[in-house]
């Protein structure tokens, strides 16, 4: 194989961790670049500082064989053929996201230049970010020794590797077709769904992406409000739509609404582009309305059935915003649970994977007096009901007859629509899902 050498840009993050780890695995030589020495350590001593499955296999295993290195010096990326920016666009407070990281990693990566090499965007970026970064470029005479490409990334999280091997799509854009060749070209097997095309397509396909399956969310969570008004049950509608393949099975589950890092900050991010250029992105600012209105539902569904939740001992069962990771950023159960506190509900939380307040990222003050437990069980024991938000097999698996018999009232209130109703009413357990 051509000797390839590749740098990645947040090399450590969820993103960057992934893309070296896959990269070095097929082959490439791989250097990863973070300057948040605290992961590193992590890494180091063989675990992850987050978790993704399959992943602390790979890199184990890729560090062994030598195609992945770890460095926390950027001139270390000056050889690499193709540098990889992982790094994070947050959302500032109007939504616009924030690509200050960005800017200085592409800027970084062309000071240390020592030869020609493509700086290929995998962070989502507004509409026209790879543009201004080569005008950027140029006028700070950097544009020399490097190239623009984007190439987003559509990875989720919990399947991050394998959808690394197996990607429904690769998109690259370019200003060049050789540039995009060269990135296509990297990812195996061949054959994979490939367009290559302009920056602007590449960029917007990713957030076009992004916000429409936010919108199947909403819109599912929109007719499971129908549902509750009619006697019907989301969950047969669902199947029912999703088996014309025009509409597909897929984001047409009902709940408490999407969450996690992405598909909120992206839509976010894309309203705050049709405003800057002068236009109103009506049906996604519904899309994310909708989506906080599915929050709200939890809490209000919980006085429906209690009145006032002053004082009521709820257990609330998931904090991740979705199974099978142990991200907290931007969940739903974070706004939910500080909304229950408000209303001076006593909380338990219980989630497999997040353990306490550290885990989660979050200062002491932050959920005053919640109480954080180690098994569903102790999380029900003695409450006035429990309230899922994260889809865990585990949860999924509840002896049900010892969750009734333990709980002060037998109330669940299902944001994730884990259990069957008639189940549930065969055990007296008094069950309210979404749109069921
Ligand atoms: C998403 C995109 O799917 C991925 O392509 C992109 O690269 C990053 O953003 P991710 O955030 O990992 O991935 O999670 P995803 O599986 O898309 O779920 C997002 C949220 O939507 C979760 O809170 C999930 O619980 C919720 N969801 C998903 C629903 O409420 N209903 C569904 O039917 C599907």
């Amino acid at each position: 194989m051509e000797k390839i050498k590749i740098g990645v840009v947040g090399g450590l993050g969820h993103i960057g961790l992934i893309q070296a780890a896959c990269l070095a695995k097929l082959g490439y030589q791989t250097t990863a670049y973070d300057n948040n020495s605290f992961k590193m350590e992590i890494i180091l001593r063989g675990k992850l500082p987050f978790y993704e499955p399959g992943l602390e296999e790979l890199v184990k295993e890729t560090l062994k064989s030598g195609f992945l290195t770890f460095t926390s010096r950027s001139e270390d990326l000056g050889e690499s053929d193709l540098v990889f920016i992982c790094v994070g666009t947050p959302s500032l407070p109007t939504g616009e996201a924030d690509t200050s990281q960005v800017y200085a990693a592409v800027e970084e990566v062309a000071r240390n230049r020592k030869k020609h090499g493509l700086a290929v965007i995998k962070s989502t970026v507004p509409v026209g970010t790879s543009r201004k970064l080569t005008a950027y470029l140029e006028e700070h005479k950097l544009s020399a020794n490097i190239t623009m490409v984007s190439n987003p990334e559509f990875l989720r999280e919990g399947s991050g590797v394998e959808d690394f091997w197996q990607p429904s799509r690769i998109i690259v854009g370019a200003s060049s077709e050789e540039a995009a060749k060269k990135v296509a070209g990297l990812y195996r097997p061949p054959g994979i769904k490939t367009i290559i095309t302009s920056w602007e397509n590449a960029e917007l396909i990713k957030y076009a992406g992004n916000t429409f399956l936010a919108a199947k969310i909403s819109f599912i969570n929109e007719i499971a409000g129908m549902c509750e008004t009619v006697n019907a049950d989301i969950r047969i509608v669902s199947k029912g739509i999703g088996l014309d393949p025009r509409i597909n099975p897929y984001f047409l589950e009902a709940g408490a609404g999407f969450s996690g890092p992405c598909l909120e900050k992206d839509l976010k991010a894309l309203i705050n582009q049709f405003q800057k250029t002068g236009r109103k992105a009506k049906l996604l600012e519904t899309v994310l309305e909708v989506n906080e209105g599915q929050r709200s539902a939890m809490v209000q569904k919980l006085r429906e059935q209690l009145g006032s939740l002053k004082g009521r001992r709820i257990a609330v069962l998931g904090m991740a915003f979705k199974a099978e990771t142990d991200d907290v950023r931007d969940s739903h159960s974070l706004p939910i649970v500080k909304k229950l506190l408000s209303l001076e509900a006593e909380l338990s939380i219980h989630d497999p994977w997040v353990k306490g307040l550290r885990q989660a990222g979050l200062s002491e003050d932050e959920l005053p007096g919640a109480k954080w437990v180690h098994s569903p069980y102790e999380a029900v024991q003695g409450k006035d009901a429990a309230l899922i938000l994260t889809a865990w097999p585990e949860y999924r698996a509840l002896d049900l007859l010892r969750v009734k018999d333990s709980m002060a009232y037998p109330l669940v209130v299902d944001g994730r629509n884990i259990f069957d109703p008639q189940d549930m009413r065969k055990l007296e357990i008094n069950y309210v899902g979404v749109g069921i």
